[in-house]
């Protein structure tokens, strides 16, 4: 088992009270932070981290600090990215469930470090239980005051606020993020201008994933330096996956980067390998935006290398051979499941969360719903399939955010990897309607 630097108390009994996390070490990155560094200093070490976004880019956290616009008398803001909506991935709201103080500590440190007095946590709306959770730790956080004025007598205010999501896989996208919390339809913006010049209220702003925003909790504790030696060139420090799908022990891992995918999937700190003694068949690691990567290239690459779990090695090959770590959704399939059901299911989500602002994704997601559940129910055609690779190429790049993307990448690879599926249920057009007559009927009266 590798370090864990983010979930290594979170089966301390109580540890979600400010009293037990504080007795486990919490708030000490605040107290270090508040009274021995300046807000820069901050930035610098999250910089000298490597730490890059945990919300599916990966991009680098120190750097896009850096970027924030900092004009005279203008007001900044931070907000916490906990929509958390990307089918396969539940690992924000296992940390904030478990640890809520972990975030809060990590709200106040990251917000001191950009200038922030005012910062929002904005939960997904379907996580409301969560959004009680949090609202009792920051009540608390306020009640030993490391929130609201004067924090620790060191002349920095901040005021925490969680707010809940607009119930729309879109509201995660940063822009329409901003839209939904400033009241709102979420609707993603045109960039630039990026939020770092004028995000929130017009206000240079930063949005950060939970778990980005938690992992500056241990790089200031134990400097960025010491953070960007755990992991492998540019994936640095630990990362929480969540494992879902035909695992023998699906859940939420915190691993070290550069572990192997083989040693993820069957080594006994982790997964313990295919449930039911199945063959693995395929595997999408990173979300189901991520392209869809099948056995033989999940823990090799195409050239025979050791996949590794990193965001280098998971991309080895790009979209021939390779995929994302993305968000950490890692969902494995064992050889019974059908990629043409699977991609469907996909496929039917996207088209129900396009926000319908660009017509290549409103109408494209649309299409390929409508195509594929042709397909998976046995009333396609060989010009379906070829038809699926052209929407694709129609939507890719041609809207104003990547939720377009994030529907047709999927697609894509799982035509590329798995087409004799494809074209085995319009071969087999009534066996492939046979089988889906139960899930026919349930989708008749849904
Ligand atoms: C459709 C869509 C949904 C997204 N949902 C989330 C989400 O639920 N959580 C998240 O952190 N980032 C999500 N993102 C990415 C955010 O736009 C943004 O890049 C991220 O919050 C930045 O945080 P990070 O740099 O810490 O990763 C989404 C992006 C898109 C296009």
């Amino acid at each position: 088992m590798g370090r864990r630097l983010l979930l290594e108390h979170d089966n301390v009994p109580g540890i979600e009270t400010f009293e037990v996390y504080r007795k486990q070490g919490g708030y000490r990155s605040v107290e270090k932070a508040l009274k021995s560094m300046s807000p820069e200093q901050v930035v610098e070490e999250v910089q000298k981290s490597g730490l890059r976004g945990r919300g599916g880019a990966g991009f680098p956290t120190g750097m896009k600090w850096s970027f924030l616009a900092k004009p005279e008398g203008v007001s900044r803001y931070l907000l916490c990215n906990a929509d958390e909506s990307e089918p396969g991935t539940f690992k924000d709201r296992y940390l904030m469930e478990k640890i809520p103080h972990l975030l809060i500590e990590g709200m106040i440190v990251s917000s001191y470090a950009l200038g922030a007095n005012t910062s929002y946590i904005y939960i997904r709306g379907e996580y409301m239980w969560v959004l009680d959770i949090l609202e009792k730790a920051i009540a608390e956080a306020y009640a030993s005051g490391f929130l609201g004025k004067n924090i620790l007598g060191s002349g920095y205010d901040l005021d925490l606020y969680v707010a809940p999501g607009g119930g729309a896989y879109i509201c995660g996208e940063e822009t329409a993020l901003i839209e939904s919390l400033e009241g709102k339809r979420g609707n993603p913006r045109m960039k630039p201008p990026f939020p770092a010049v004028k995000g929130l209220w017009g206000c240079p702003t930063v949005v950060n994933n939970v778990e980005s925003i938690a992992a500056v909790v241990p790089i200031v504790n134990d400097g960025g330096d010491e953070y960007a030696k755990i992991g492998l060139g540019k994936s640095t420090g630990t990362k929480l996956i969540s494992a879902g799908g035909n695992l023998v022990r699906p859940g939420v891992y915190e691993i070290e980067m550069g572990i192997t995918v083989e040693e993820f999937i069957y080594g006994d700190d982790y997964c313990r390998g295919i449930a039911n003694n199945k063959k693995l068949k395929a595997c999408v690691p990173g979300g189901s935006s991520v392209p869809i990567l099948p056995a033989h290239l999940v823990t090799k690459t195409a050239a025979g290398e050791d996949r590794l779990m990193t965001y280098e090695s998971l991309a080895d090959g790009g979209f021939a051979s390779g995929s994302m770590l993305g968000s950490g959704g890692f969902i494995v399939f064992d050889e019974d499941q059908c990629i043409v059901r699977n991609t469907w299911n996909f496929a039917r989500f996207y088209a129900h969360e396009s926000c319908g602002q660009c017509s290549p994704c409103r109408e494209g997601t649309g299409w390929m719903e409508k195509v594929l559940y042709r397909l998976e129910h046995g009333q396609g055609n060989m010009r379906d399939i070829d038809l699926l690779a052209e929407i694709n190429k129609k939507i890719e790049g041609n809207t104003i955010c990547p939720l377009g993307d994030a529907a047709a990448w999927p697609v894509a690879a799982a035509i590329r990897h798995f087409r004799e599926e494809f074209e085995w249920h319009v071969n087999h057009s009534e066996e492939a309607q046979k089988r889906n007559y139960g899930l026919l009927k349930e989708v008749a009266s849904a």
